[in-house]
């Protein structure tokens, strides 16, 4: 089975009567079956994102070809995508590996520049059938290294989300509505009218950043007011380290290593199970 991209999953998910995919933050190679278990458990189609720097650590041929073989050997509809990305080259590198989906971020620089620079990467991707992600308005946080201090995060409008996905033809929006990267010191302050509001000006799927910690409540609401597709990334990499310590200071050096990984595995598929419950 060939890798399909965001359009396709969606369409099979919402067939499986999901609202939204989860879209999950691979780490390490070591942590993909987890993945593709929860996938099949759940009968949910796949979403795996890659973040520049995880590209950078094993390599973009290495990515495509081991998610391709285990979409096939499990028979997992599955969509590779580069996350958060601010590089078009990257982008270009990432296309031509075989990423059937990506992430142009240009939340950092004036609508104008970001629209610019997003119309790029869609008439890139186009021909090939690659769907693209944009981000408008600033997310709070840390990703991927990058921080956003609150004071500088911004709330996506609905007049610069009109202009964005009629001046870019994105295929998904990312938007800026409350949620941060990583772990929140409260709980996650959702703008819901924000979030109907864009999502019935643009008709466009929105995407929802920072799914770690955010409420089951929150979530559920999330998904029947225009987000169809939640990113989730710090959430399996805490479960997965957790586990690791725990079992790395118990085990012996001659023990195998798989032996440690094994329950490290187990609790990263459970994660994703219980996001993707939550879409339905
Ligand atoms: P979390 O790490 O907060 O789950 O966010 C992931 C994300 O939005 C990646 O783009």
């Amino acid at each position: 089975m060939s890798l399909l991209n965001f359009n396709d999953i969606l369409r099979i998910a919402q067939e499986r009567q999901f609202k939204a995919i989860g879209s999950f933050n691979l780490h390490c190679i070591e942590m993909l079956p987890a993945y593709f278990r929860a996938a099949k458990k759940t009968n949910s189609p796949l979403m795996i994102q890659i973040s520049t720097g995880t590209a950078q650590y094993l390599g973009y041929k290495l990515l495509v070809d081991s998610v391709c073989s285990l979409a096939e050997s499990e028979n997992v509809p599955t969509c590779l995508h580069l996350d958060h990305c601010t590089d078009i080259n990257a982008i270009e590198t990432a296309m031509n590996a075989g990423f059937t989906s990506v992430m142009y971020d240009g939340s950092h620089l004036s609508i104008d520049d970001n629209i610019a620079n997003t119309r790029i990467v869609v008439e890139m991707a186009r021909p090939k059938n690659i769907t693209v992600e944009g981000e408008l308005g600033a997310i709070g946080g840390s990703e991927d290294g990058k921080a956003v201090a609150d004071e500088d995060i911004t709330i996506t409008t609905v007049e610069d989300a009109v202009r964005f996905v009629h001046e870019t033809q994105v295929d998904m929006l990312a938007v800026s509505v409350g949620t941060v990267h990583g772990l929140y010191t409260g709980k996650a302050q959702i703008r819901h009218e924000r979030l109907t509001a864009i999502s019935k000006a643009t008709g466009t799927p929105l995407v929802l950043h920072g799914g770690t910690g955010v409420s089951d409540e929150d979530m559920r609401l999330a998904v029947t007011e225009g987000i169809n597709k939640v990113n989730v990334g710090t959430e399996m990499n805490v479960q997965w380290v957790g586990q690791c310590k725990t079992t790395f200071e118990k085990g012996k050096v001659n023990d195998s290593v798989r032996k440690f990984l094994i329950p490290a595995n187990e609790a990263v598929t459970q994660v994703l199970m219980e996001k993707i419950a939550l879409f339905k």
